[in-house]
């Protein structure tokens, strides 16, 4: 079980393969450039590697606008130089998960101009059309104040077509067995060339019903189980991390009660709160948020993160917590996207402190889940607010101090390197870091190296614990014999709590997995904890053999 669920713990790096490494100087990342960096990422210690969209498309929404899927775009190589990627990475023990995003094509995809053409067409009813404009057109845009509505006009069709997203991204009729059945080819058509899976792109709006007169749709969670059963039939190793920012009611809907539907999910509701702990210094929501999403099958996992390529959605939030996160991460309103998120990065947000930053990771990596990285967070890489909507976090991998950053040879890279100020590559950039034991970069190894040796998050039991203070998070994990301690102090200033980790004063030992110092508790079984303004502990709890006691080493 545990070597089999690899995704229980696996430390997931997540990127696009246009903005990380250029080897053929066209200013376009490529397949070539990200081969060579594997040794990089392996080296950084993690174990799976999320490819943003990467078929043939006309690249209107970064990829997620997808003209042909059984295709790699020229631009990042061929399905041959793709090939060589995934095996180069499963060489070196890294599995490959890449975007699945089918709730939607581009409209240049071959299905939809023939669609569009020929209302006799068999991809006619691939896509969701209305002869008269639908009532509700106005609603539901994913993209407010970018998006003005959810059907558009086609002249060649002569009908309205349905998209949830961008007017260029039209709705595929997903309770079409035709389209199903498509889906699934895809799945097998990538399976086959050797990824471990797909992070599925809008899971709600893929098995929402759709049409001109549904008003409330209904979700067809059966089609999940079709999903994850055709994968393991293919590959039994195989899984579904699905996007669904969804309530946590519905968390089992999606994972599905008989263990049946999606491995894993990320933690959108954690995520939200996590920023909002941050941002106050109050731990107490984060740890209903925790509470909240506790139900999951046994063979499930959460997927955690703290930025990604989108904004930061708050939509969850209450609207004071909501204002708390806007006016410390982003009071202006060039930081803010589509009323309800923040664009940034994360170290510009959390104003380059390096101690927070740190502790924000070592938090993250700390709660219930997998985490996943967002490539150059490693090195603290920051923003351009210059650009438009989500491009400014997508900016290109800073590598070293050459033109460029390094990424490319070209003068013209895809989207502007970050250049001069406190972010610019001249100072945020790998190869400097490398030399540095005490860089970000440095750090953030020894952290992933710290997450794999404490399986216990992965797999365990695990439970709040009081801390006393609203700005201290203390969450402990037991799993067969093994238990951990992690204290986490959001505040500026230092803290000496009081935790009871629940061990009793009987010769046990918290001990600082970091530097091997130990801690014993007091007569009252409470042992007093001194944390440093963002400062944190991984305690291992125990007597000093504890690594003899491990069963799984
Ligand atoms: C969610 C993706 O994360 C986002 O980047 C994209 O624009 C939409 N889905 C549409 O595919």
């Amino acid at each position: 079980m545990i070597n089999d669920l690899w995704y229980k713990n696996s430390v997931v790096y997540c990127l696009s393969i246009e903005t990380f490494m250029d080897a053929n100087g066209d200013g376009v990342g490529d397949l070539h450039g990200l081969a060579r960096r594997l040794d990089y990422l392996a080296g950084l210690g993690i174990t799976a590697i999320w490819l943003m969209p990467f078929q043939t498309s006309p690249g209107r929404d970064d990829g997620y606008d997808v003209s042909d899927y059984y295709n790699v775009d020229p631009r990042y190589g061929t399905l041959g130089d793709f090939v060589e990627f995934t095996h180069g990475a499963k060489q070196r023990g890294i599995r490959v998960l890449i975007d699945l995003v089918v709730n939607h094509t581009s409209d240049q995809h071959p299905w939809f101009q023939e669609a569009r053409r020929d209302e006799g067409s068999r991809f006619r009813d691939w896509y969701v059309w209305s002869k008269q404009k639908p009532a509700n057109a106005n609603e539901g845009m994913v993209f407010p104040g970018v998006q003005t509505s959810t059907w558009t006009y086609d002249k060649e069709a002569k009908a309205y077509y349905f998209h949830r997203f961008y007017d260029f991204q039209p709705d595929l009729d997903t309770a079409n067995p035709h389209v199903q059945a498509e889906i699934l080819k895809i799945m097998g058509f990538w399976i086959q060339l050797g990824v471990s899976g797909f992070r599925m792109d809008a899971v709600p709006f893929v098995i929402a019903e759709k049409g001109a007169d549904v008003k409330k749709p209904r979700e067809r969670f059966e089609m999940l189980r079709s999903f994850r059963e055709f994968l393991q039939w293919r590959k039994g190793d195989s899984i579904i991390l699905a996007e669904a920012n969804v309530l946590p009611e519905t968390d089992m809907d999606y994972f599905g009660e008989d263990d049946d539907r999606m491995q894993m999910m990320f933690n959108f509701q954690v995520n939200q709160t996590l920023f909002y702990a941050l941002a106050s210094a109050n731990c107490r929501p984060l740890e209903k948020a925790l509470e909240a999403t506790r139900t999951r099958p046994e063979t499930a996992q959460w997927g955690l993160f703290l930025r990604n390529h989108d904004e930061l959605d708050l939509g969850r939030l209450s609207e004071g917590q909501r204002s708390a996160v806007f006016a410390a991460f982003g009071p202006d309103k060039d930081m803010q996207l589509y009323d309800r998120g923040i664009r940034r990065r994360l170290a510009p947000m959390l104003e380059g402190n390096g101690a927070r930053i740190r502790m924000a990771y070592s938090l993250m990596f700390s709660l219930p889940g997998t985490p996943v990285l967002r490539y150059g967070d490693e090195i603290g890489m920051g923003d351009d607010l210059s650009l438009a909507e989500r491009n400014c976090a997508r900016t290109p991998m800073q590598w070293s101090t050459e033109p460029q950053a390094g990424f490319t040879k070209s003068a013209t890279p895809i989207l502007p390197v970050i250049t001069g100020g406190a972010y610019g590559f001249e100072h945020i950039n790998v190869a400097d870091q490398r030399r540095n034991p005490d860089s970000m970069l440095n750090w953030m190894e020894r952290l992933i190296r710290m997450r794999k040796e404490a399986p216990e998050i992965g797999w365990g039991d695990y439970s709040c614990v009081e801390t006393g203070q609203q700005g201290v998070l203390a969450i402990r994990y037991d799993w067969r014999n093994n238990s951990i301690l992690i204290v986490h102090n959001l505040m500026r200033e230092p803290v000496e709590a009081e935790i009871d980790p629940g061990i009793g004063e009987n010769g046990q030992l918290l001990i600082d997995i970091a530097d091997g110092s130990n801690s014993k508790a007091g007569k009252d079984g409470k042992h007093c904890v001194f944390l440093e303004g963002f400062g944190y502990k991984w305690y291992r709890i125990g007597g000093l053999d504890y690594l003899l006691r491990r069963s799984d080493i």
